[in-house]
């Protein structure tokens, strides 16, 4: 395909640099949006919304509506395969995700490999539906968590400030725990090529706990799996592009550049922009890295932010992101003031 018939954000994917560069934010649906908190209304539970494609769908095309980003993401979430896996997920307002956790290699086998993805089927009947619905000059993505990030949850029952049970396992009985990523990188695998089945056109691998790691843990249990999902991808769809988001890796950020095989790379917020712009953006097209608290102060710091990253990144493949997911607290007119600001071009 020529390339300005193609989509400004696979443009960018494909190593183009574009003079204004194409945007999306990550969590842009949820919360922040009354017209979401209305819809999520009607669903008797989050996994409701997520299995209801219509519903799903219109969320998913709410900020694009508003604020005509670059990319829909499909609405659902990272939990949605231990919870396709069998294992009991809920969502409880205010705490977070409450799994019943799985401790060791015994609890593996009461996950049911074979029905998982095909239980998904309603996320794919969205992504059906958005691709359908999106313009021309808008991008269908699809995500999944990283056999890491997915399997903290699942041992952990939830969210975790010291990562022990997990990291204890993997340490005590590095083949028990590899079992359970190895059952993650294949489902993984086989629910993003379902959603590229259906019409997602680029898949982001959301890995938000890359950075608790040790290099050598980081490298059997980020690096390692990633490569592999990111091998059979490609094998099986050559033409559809992976962004991973190694959160907090630090410098370690390179390594996952050059050894995962990943097409672009999500920096958190903290990642300096000139060992970015230097180290990192000849390995790989960046996306990110805005502060999501300056999204909810807005004025003239959100303004200075944005107009500095496009100056860090502008003139190499680069997509305007976030550094991490849009805050409930976000008032929506600062998202309209930050997409006023990135239609227009900047000076020097
Ligand atoms: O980006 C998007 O707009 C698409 C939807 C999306 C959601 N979660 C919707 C959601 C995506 C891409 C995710 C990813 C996700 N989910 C991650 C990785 C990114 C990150 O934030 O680090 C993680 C770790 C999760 C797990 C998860 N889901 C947590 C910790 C929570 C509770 C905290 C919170 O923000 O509420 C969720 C729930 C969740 N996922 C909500 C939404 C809109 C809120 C649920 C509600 O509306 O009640």
């Amino acid at each position: 395909m020529q390339a300005d018939h193609m989509k400004p954000l696979l443009r960018a994917l494909a190593g183009e640099t574009l003079s204004k560069p194409p945007w999306w934010l990550m969590r842009q649906a949820g919360r922040y949006l009354p017209e979401y908190r209305q819809v999520r209304a009607k669903a008797s539970d989050f996994i409701e919304l997520c299995l209801n494609p219509e519903l799903a769908a219109e969320v998913t095309m709410q900020p694009v509506r508003r604020y005509g980003m670059d990319a829909a993401i499909l609405f659902s979430d990272i939990l949605m395969l231990p919870y396709a896996l069998g294992q009991k997920v809920s969502f409880q307002e205010g705490e977070g995700p409450v799994l019943e956790p799985i401790e060791d290699h015994k609890g593996l086998g009461q996950l049911d490999h074979d029905h998982a993805v095909p239980r998904l089927e309603p996320v794919f009947k969205t992504v059906q539906l958005v691709s359908a619905a999106l313009g021309s000059q808008t991008a269908m993505i699809g995500f999944a968590g990283s056999p890491w990030t997915v399997a903290t949850y699942m041992v952990e029952g939830g969210a975790s400030k010291d990562f022990r049970q997990v990291k204890s396992w993997a340490y005590r009985d590095p083949q028990g725990f590899g079992a359970l990523i190895e059952l993650l990188v294949d489902c993984t695998t086989d629910y993003l090529a379902a959603q590229i089945e259906a019409g997602a056109e680029v898949v982001q691998l959301f890995d938000s706990w890359a950075g608790v790691l040790p290099e050598a843990a980081f490298e059997r249990w980020v690096i390692g799996p990633t490569q592999r999902i990111v091998a059979k991808l490609k094998h099986r769809s050559p033409n559809c592009p992976v962004i991973g988001f190694p959160r907090a890796a630090g410098i370690l950020y390179g390594r996952y550049a050059v050894e995962t095989g990943v097409d672009a790379i999500g920096l958190d917020t903290t990642v300096p922009h000139e060992y970015a712009r230097e180290v990192l953006q000849p390995l790989a097209t960046l996306q990110g890295n805005l502060d999501p608290v300056l999204l909810t102060v807005g004025g003239p710091a959100l303004r200075q932010a944005a107009i500095d990253l496009r100056r860090a990144f502008g003139t190499r493949p680069y997509i305007f992101n976030l550094g991490h997911g849009v805050l409930p607290q976000t008032p929506p007119e600062n998202v309209e003031s930050l997409a006023r600001l990135l239609a227009e071009p900047i000076g020097p």
